[in-house]
């Protein structure tokens, strides 16, 4: 989306959002103040309830050629300016995709004109909404031979010469930045894991390293032996793709001696569930397993001139195969912590690549705040579904924190519970520390987060971010395609960078 001075050029599709019942007055501003012509349109069939679409035509006088109106629904069902936005970022989404599909080259928002009342409508977080949501909005994956899609409109955002202030060119940069972001994440995710594999997602970290400046290590399947991390291991040896550990580094000036917050990802670019195979159908789904990874580095591409605290990005990169090699359900591993872990089902391989990234992490860096993403359970899709994260933390001001972050963003958590006393037994096993699923088949999503903490030293402010639900959609939303939806990026970048920042 770019900036456009208003009168240069109009553009072809020029778009309007209603709230419902309330249609006539914006249609009248319109005619009063950018003189689409005289004649009412017919437009007694359109209510402007959510995601309604009509289009009008202007008269040859008239600047506009295309109007593309888009219904928000009721104003009070929007209370708040949390929602206010999200039901601007989906109306978004639901104006330029009608825009591409009409093959229109250019789609155009012009300020003041968005909504028939200035609804706070000079707030810049709206055009940074947009020009978030024109982006993912716009966001296809295809890897077939042909192109059979239109080409995506061009998004402007048309003003006054003197409303283009820094403020709003930096609002429209950094709406751009996060929607190329989630863009970068979703094709990573979306991308099969014949073609990322952890050593792709090694060289995708040493492109971002390089361009923004961030100190990059990885460790490779013998250094992971080497140091002790044997349940990171014991998820790789089935396949001969090479795991890696990848760990950036982002220092802003003079924060070297602070204390960073830790960013984990689990990476497995495919969790067949080795021995302890799945059932194949939809088994393929599982090329999105490194989710957490993958979005841990699109947070990698977004710290740099915008946020303030040091960060530590570790990526738990690896594929889960059975094999001759593969490990055995049974196997008793010594992760390096130290704690023993009884491995009883080698599909719940996610805690296993975690809690020896989390140990290395922690001993490495010396994090005051811990958070983990992970494609983790199957339990919490269940339980939350598509739409809500689950978080699990014993800290409940943090919790409130990144709640919030949540509402901010449109990408919400729900708290799970993470009692320990309550859950301990439940992954205690009789011969080793621990055993890596359960005893019941009850709260699996608390008992392996409860595994994830077991792993987090005293003083850690931690969260565990279980993304198995939305991480991947099946359905298709006005911001989202049917497959990787990006989440909880946008979530956790607005809390490291607003609600976390000096906190
Ligand atoms: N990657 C899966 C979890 C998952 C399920 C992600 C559905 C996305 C959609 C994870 O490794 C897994 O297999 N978990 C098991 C754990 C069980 C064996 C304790 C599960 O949830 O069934
Ligand atoms: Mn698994
Ligand atoms: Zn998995």
């Amino acid at each position: 989306m770019e900036f456009r001075e208003l009168g240069t050029q109009n553009g072809e599709a020029h778009i309007i959002f209603t709230f419902e019942g309330t249609v006539e007055q914006g249609l009248k501003k319109l005619q009063d103040t950018l003189f689409i012509g005289e004649s009412p349109y017919p437009l007694e069939y359109y209510k402007g309830k959510k995601g309604e679409i009509a289009e009008l035509f202007g008269t040859k006088e008239s600047p506009l050629h295309r109007i593309i109106i888009v219904g928000l629904g009721k104003k009070e069902n929007i209370p708040t300016w949390n929602d206010f936005r999200q039901a601007i970022r989906e109306a978004t989404g639901r104006a330029v995709r009608y825009a591409r599909t009409k093959g229109y080259k250019e789609a155009v928002f012009t300020q003041g004109f968005l909504l028939e009342d200035s609804f706070q409508e000079d707030s810049y977080q709206l055009y940074y909404d947009i020009a978030y949501a024109s982006e993912v909005g716009l966001y296809q994956f295809s890897m077939k031979s042909t192109q059979e899609e239109n080409a995506n409109p061009k998004i402007y955002l048309c003003g006054s010469k003197e409303s283009h202030t820094d403020a709003l060119k930096q609002a429209l940069a950094r709406g751009r930045r996060l929607g190329k972001a989630s863009s970068f994440v979703r094709d990573l995710v979306n991308t099969p894991a014949n073609i990322v594999t952890p050593q792709y997602l090694l060289e995708k970290a040493q492109d971002i390293a390089k361009e923004h400046n961030l100190q990059i290590t990885a460790l490779n399947r013998k250094e992971i032996k080497e140091k002790g991390m044997n349940a990171f291991s014991a998820v790789a040896q089935g396949s001969e793709t090479e795991p890696y550990c990848i760990l950036l580094e982002y220092t802003p000036q003079a924060k070297e001696k602070e204390q960073p917050i830790a960013i984990v990802g689990k990476g497995l670019v495919f969790d067949s569930g080795g021995i302890s195979i799945k059932p194949s159908s939809n088994m393929h789904e599982m090329k999105g397993d490194m989710a957490g990874a993958a979005t841990a580095l699109g947070l990698a591409t977004l710290l740099s001139g915008e946020c303030s605290q040091r960060v530590v990005i570790a990526l738990a990169c690896a594929e889960n195969m059975p094999s001759g090699t593969a490990t055995r359900p049974g196997d008793i591993v010594t992760t390096l912590s130290g704690k023993t872990v009884e491995i009883l089902n080698t599909d719940a391989e996610g805690r296993l690549v975690l809690c020896d990234t989390l140990t290395y992490v922690q001993n490495e860096y010396n994090p005051s705040t811990v958070i983990d993403m992970a494609t983790l359970t199957g339990a919490c899709v269940m339980a939350l579904g598509e739409e809500l994260t689950g978080l699990f933390t014993d800290d409940d001001a943090f919790a409130t924190m990144i709640t919030e972050a949540g509402h901010i963003s449109g990408q919400q958590v729900w708290r799970l519970p993470m009692m320990q006393d309550m859950f301990i037994e439940d992954i205690t096993s009789p011969i080793a520390d621990l055993q890596n699923i359960g005893k019941s088949r009850y709260a699996g999503a608390t008992t392996a987060a409860l595994f994830l903490k077991q792993f987090i030293h005293n003083n850690v402010r931690y969260a565990h971010l279980d993304i198995a639900g939305t991480a991947y959609s099946s359905v298709k939303s006005p911001l989202t395609l049917g497959s990787a939806t990006s989440a909880p990026l946008a979530m956790v970048f607005t809390l490291l960078t607003h609600v976390l920042a000096d906190k």
